[in-house]
């Protein structure tokens, strides 16, 4: 039986709950220093003066970095990183201020406390300019990105214009989201530690090969020189996928101090330096027949980047591929505000975009007067509307049909304020989940040690989703061992390389590279114990045997022993093939929710929702069910929750802490079903699966929308949907 998709514990669990799991702030090293960051107070300027003569002298204080006196280095500070962006670093290279709350200054200290009271009287003259903060201003200036993660800024087939211009019905909106900040429960942190020239980084990172090759490079050192060590994040979300100042800030401070440097950030300090979900302005233009068939899309989407860099929230992707049209455009502008960069914020532009594309598919059922369901099957994308080709993989009409009928959908009236409960105006809303599937190179070795036990590496990230259960599971079948005999390392660059865990990827390209290594492992131990008659052994359970003569049988540890004793190791890599132009590769799901909204107060709550998901093959089904649930939670956030205020006057975010940035409680998350179609995409990769982090929280916040128009006949074009908004 396959130990891939049964639902066994996380095999981190017990470190975890027993607090013997290591986060990068807890790393114990001798003479470790802390710092903390002094940041910028102006939007936009230049330092006139900074004092630090107080700071020097306070006590436990070793010294204080600024532009003053950091060390200077080779491009400025401006590290390019690939991939999976450039990021401009603050790096005390110059008396520019690009944003509040910027790095400006680093105290370090030998107690965080001494650290903290030291940043305090640190003295700071600005030479103020004006910012533009105000995005309604920055529009009027928006400019075309040079590039995108993926695709290209702006695609167009057929004539979009003309067909929305002859079409019998349209629909013609725009729809708003904040700037929204990432808040995973522990925070960024890094330890750098020099060894004469080495340094090692206990860092919280979704992607240690991308942060060696970023600080090597700021650093001007050969990445060799680096080693990232992170064997456990308490959560990513994309914050961690690119390297942040305080990365590089820390081995500046430890190589000038001659000791090891922790740098955690605060929990202020997650809002403006390691950027956040940009604010998006998207307007959607509709055209379709009365029978429902679209005859045109457009999607034209304004986001916010900061001046001192391009970040694109591509909140058009979905649009390309979700629905079947002969006559699309989508084109993606930036509004640049003098503000941190923003970056990749789960499932970005996919959780942003389909608010507006299913909120406008929602508007148009209503046009029509068709069930919004039936509509979205009347326009089913059989292959790739824009290329033809063949989906790798899709099972979306069986998750509609099937969340439709668990929910109930049959029996929901289409007039808007027809159901009620009491005060509560009840109502049902639908959308549809998707979010891009790709492979990213990666390798990974396997070693059978003498006691017959497993040591399988790779140099990838669990960012809590669950990376180190799942390879042990896909090790234990390509091995044909327990996963109780395997030990999976990863999060250390001296492994073999892997990506970014970002993007839905680290399942799809890591367990392939896994996977072949322990194949190779076992092939050559079956050589060993039957040479040249390698097809017929079977292995299992750590016993080889021959189908031919199952009384011939022997443990690993005695093949390994008869063959001297000496472990027996291989490797492998894996990348995506000639597949990838062959097929178009996508995660689909259909979100069915419930909300009340108290008809005086206008307060809403989402009692239940369901969730049926077309993602390949499940690994694991009690860890794809936590990712899912912990996504759809994320869209109920997003829906009616959060949003970072920027101060326009002096552009802080003003509620830069977990108390005014809300996020949901226990209370405020009702019934979650979810389920998943029973697939296996080997077309997309050798283990069938295609991603599953980031399409819960897709779809369901348009979801949420189209159920408080039902409920109240108010179509909200903008999140967080607030209870303002409603009475
Ligand atoms: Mo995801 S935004 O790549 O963590």
């Amino acid at each position: 039986m396959s130990v891939v998709t049964q639902p066994i514990d996380r095999t981190d669990g017990p470190l975890k709950v027993t607090g013997e799991a290591r986060y990068a702030a807890e790393f114990q090293l001798p003479r470790l220093a802390h710092a903390v960051i002094v940041q910028s107070t102006i939007a936009k300027g230049s330092i006139a003066s900074i004092d630090t003569s107080a700071a020097q002298k306070a006590p436990g204080v070793v010294m204080v970095l600024s532009h003053v006196n950091a060390p200077k280095l080779p491009q400025g500070g401006k590290a390019f990183i690939k991939p999976p962006a450039g990021r401009t670093l603050s790096l005390l290279q110059d008396d520019v201020v690009h944003y509040n709350g910027e790095p400006i200054a680093l105290v370090v200290a030998d107690t965080f406390e001494h650290a903290v009271a030291g940043a305090e009287v640190v003295k700071v003259r600005y030479r103020e300019q004006h910012p533009e903060l105000d995005f309604e201003r920055a529009k009027s200036a928006a400019h075309a990105p040079k590039q995108m993660p993926q695709g290209e800024p702006d695609v167009e087939w057929g004539d979009a214009d003309k067909a929305l211009a002859g079409a019998e019905v349209r629909v013609d909106q725009t729809y708003t989201t904040p700037m929204e900040t990432h808040n995973p429960m522990e925070p960024h942190a890094t330890i750098a530690a020099w060894e004469g020239e080495r340094l090692t980084l206990y860092d919280s990172t979704q992607y240690i090969s991308g942060v060696r090759e970023a600080v090597a490079k700021t650093l001007g050192i050969a990445p060799e020189r680096v080693r990232v060590v992170s064997p456990f994040v308490g959560g990513g979300f994309g914050c961690k996928g690119s390297t942040w100042s305080h990365v590089v800030l820390a081995a500046m401070a430890a190589q000038r101090a001659g000791r090891p440097v922790k740098l955690a950030l605060a929990r202020p300090q997650m809002f403006g330096p390691v950027g956040g979900r940009p604010q998006t302005e998207q307007r959607v233009a509709l055209g379709a027949q009365k029978d429902g068939k679209l005859v045109a899309i457009r999607h034209d989407v304004i986001s916010h980047t900061a001046v001192m860099e391009d970040f694109v929230e591509p909140s058009s992707m979905p649009t390309r591929q979700l629905y079947a049209c002969s006559n699309v455009a989508a084109t993606q502008r930036l509004a640049a505000l003098d503000v941190g960069v923003p970056t990749f914020q789960r499932a970005p532009g996919e959780s942003s975009g389909t608010f507006a594309l299913e909120s406008a598919m929602d508007e148009l059922a209503y046009a029509l007067n068709m069930d919004p369901l039936e509509l979205r099957l009347a326009n089913y994308a059989e292959a790739d509307p824009r290329t033809g080709k063949p989906w790798s993989s899709k099972m979306l009409r069986e998750c509609y049909a099937d969340a439709a009928e668990r929910f109930g959908w049959a029996k929901r009236p289409m007039k808007p304020r027809s159901m009620r409960d009491g005060h509560a105006l009840i109502g049902w809303g639908m959308a549809t989940a998707t979010y891009p599937a790709h492979r990213r190179p990666a390798s990974a070795m396997a070693r059978l040690l003498p006691d017959g036990t497993a040591l399988v590496r790779s140099g990838t990230q669990d960012i809590g989703t669950g990376t180190y259960t799942v390879m042990t599971q896909v090790a234990a079948d390509a091995l044909g061992l327990a996963p109780e005999r395997i030990d999976f390392e990863l999060g250390d660059t001296l492994m073999p390389p892997a990506g970014v865990s970002g993007g839905s990827t680290t399942v799809a390209s890591v367990a392939p590279a896994v996977k072949a290594a322990c194949e190779q492992l076992r092939a050559r131990l079956a050589r060993i114990f039957a040479p040249g008659k390698e097809s017929e052994v079977v292995a299992a359970d750590g016993w080889l045997s021959l189908k031919s003569d199952p009384a011939r049988r022997e443990s690993y540890a005695a093949v390994l022993a008869r063959a001297g004793g000496a472990p027996l190791e291989a490797s492998a890599h894996a990348e995506e093939g000639e597949e990838k132009e062959k097929f178009a590769t996508r995660s689909f799901g259909a979100v069915f929710c419930e909300v009340r909204v108290d008809e005086d107060l206008g307060r809403i709550s989402v009692p239940r929702i369901v969730g049926g998901y077309s993602v390949g093959r499940l690994m694991n089904a009690k860890l794809a069910r936590s990712q899912l649930i912990g996504g759809l939670v994320w869209g109920v956030s997003m829906a009616l929750m959060e949003e970072s205020h920027l101060d326009l006057r002096d552009g802080r975010i003003v509620n830069a802490n977990l108390a005014e940035y809300h996020v949901p409680v226990n209370a405020d998350i009702g019934a979650i079903d979810v389920f998943f179609c029973d697939e296996n995409d080997t077309r997309f990769n050798p283990v069938g699966a295609r991603g599953i982090g980031e399409i819960g929280i897709t779809g369901i916040p348009g979801a949420i929308a189209n159920a408080v128009y039902h409920a109240t006949g108010r179509r909200v074009r903008k999140l967080p949907i607030l209870l303002d908004d409603l009475i």
